[in-house]
């Protein structure tokens, strides 16, 4: 990919949230972590990995290979409610603090450079955590776990924050943590950036240490 080129024709930055704005990934892992013990089903971080970007009852699905029985509907209904609680319960506790740093000054950074930023996320908690960590009302879109149909792969959650922000895909960089994050964005025909395991997957544009490294991306 041609940095030179992309870094003219960037005007967005479309940010997953669990894993990249915000640590309720480990959240996410602590709260399944509980309900996967209490099944007795064997559940680690690898497994986890599996389940950045997939929307709550797929994750339940991916959990629920490693049972040795099979679960009703409402019976997974039911513990999919249990983690939300569990989750939830840990989200009340964040603060303003739990933004990091680096994350809040590439966000100021961006805007400075009169970039539009937006949240993609599978989640449909963004709300509340956008609110815990003091950024409601900071980005210019927030589409979400509650406004779309398709889990990531899928672009869905991406293409309805570019339609949002009135862009065309291949305008807008996504930040992702997630391997289901950077095929949704390359399925879309955006740009992606990965961050941990997920900057070197095969469909990701630029490696991240960092958020901020994406302010040697779009000059
Ligand atoms: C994604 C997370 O952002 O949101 C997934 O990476 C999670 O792990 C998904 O399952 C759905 O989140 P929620 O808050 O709606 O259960
Ligand atoms: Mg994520």
């Amino acid at each position: 990919m041609d940095g030179n080129t992309n870094k003219y024709k960037l005007k967005a930055v479309i940010f997953d949230l669990d894993g990249v704005i915000c640590f309720t990934d480990t959240y996410h892992y602590q709260a399944w972590k509980a309900i996967a013990d209490a099944q007795g089903i064997y559940f680690d971080e690898k497994i986890n990995n599996r389940l950045r970007g997939v929307s709550r009852m797929d994750s339940l699905d991916i959990i629920l290979e490693r049972s040795e029985r099979s679960y009703s509907a409402g019976e997974k209904e039911k513990l999919a409610r249990q983690k939300n609680e569990i989750y939830r319960d840990l989200l009340k506790k964040m603060t303003p603090e739990d933004l990091p740093q680096d994350v809040k000054a590439t966000l100021e950074a961006l805007k400075e450079r009169e970039l539009k930023v937006a949240v993609g996320s599978s989640s449909k908690n963004t709300k509340m955590i956008l609110r815990q960590i003091g950024l409601e009302g900071f980005f210019h879109a927030v589409s979400d776990g509650t406004n779309i149909t398709f889990s990531k792969p899928n672009p869905e959650v991406f293409l309805k924050a570019a339609d949002m922000l009135g862009l065309q895909p291949g305008e807008c960089l996504v930040v992702e943590d997630a391997e289901a994050g950077i095929q949704a964005a390359h399925n879309g025909g955006f740009l992606s950036a990965g961050l941990g395991a997920a900057s070197d997957y095969e469909w990701t544009d630029y490696p991240l240490k960092r958020v901020s490294d994406i302010l040697n991306v779009i000059k």
